[in-house]
């Protein structure tokens, strides 16, 4: 049975330890995290999610772009679960985008990302899988990545003007929007 977990919130311990490598995917624990994962991310407006974020400190993600209004350009995919993730940069260039994160609620902040990436990570049957991703996708994976090493992605913000209260991001947004359609 699926769980809708707590968010693990900014100052919790657990978003600043390393999390364990998974060594049984097959295991009853860790399929019921993924479950409880799953079921908890589709309850909110997120795009990502990392073990740590329910307080499982645990190597395994799920990446689930989709249009959302915290995220309106955001691209559509299956929510993929990816465990003990690794990646490698294709291009040396990052780009700065907006992110938010289930843990730091009310605050959105450009963060530098690489652009390309070429990622690792066994599924959830327990295969070893290969991608590249690219945009916005690669920029959730890397910032999943990151929960995954007690990293937040505040701490990569470059300068405090960067940082916005969620009600000006979303002005922000409208804005990039009305002008959208208005062309
Ligand atoms: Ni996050």
């Amino acid at each position: 049975m699926t769980m809708l977990r707590e968010i693990a919130q900014l100052g919790a311990k657990v978003l600043r330890q390393k999390a364990e490598a998974v060594d049984d995917v097959c295991a009853v624990e860790i399929q019921q995290i993924i479950e409880d994962m799953l079921g908890t991310l589709s309850s909110t407006q997120g795009v990502g999610l990392a073990a740590p974020q329910i307080g499982e400190s645990k190597r395994i993600v799920v990446v689930a772009s989709r249009p959302t209004p915290r995220y309106p350009f955001a691209s559509l995919m299956e929510p993929t679960v990816m465990i003990n993730p690794t990646f490698q940069a294709l291009a040396e260039t990052q780009e700065k985008d907006w992110e938010g994160c289930l843990s730091i609620p009310g605050i959105r902040a450009l963060v530098p990302r690489y652009q390309e990436i070429l990622i690792q990570y066994t599924d959830q049957q327990g295969a070893l899988m290969e991608s590249k991703l690219s945009g916005f996708v690669a920029r959730i994976f890397q910032h999943e990545f990151d929960h995954l090493e007690g990293r937040l992605y505040l701490d990569r913000v470059e300068n405090n003007e960067d940082i916005f209260a969620e009600s000006e991001y979303i002005k922000l947004v409208d804005g990039m929007l009305n002008t959208i359609s208005n062309e």
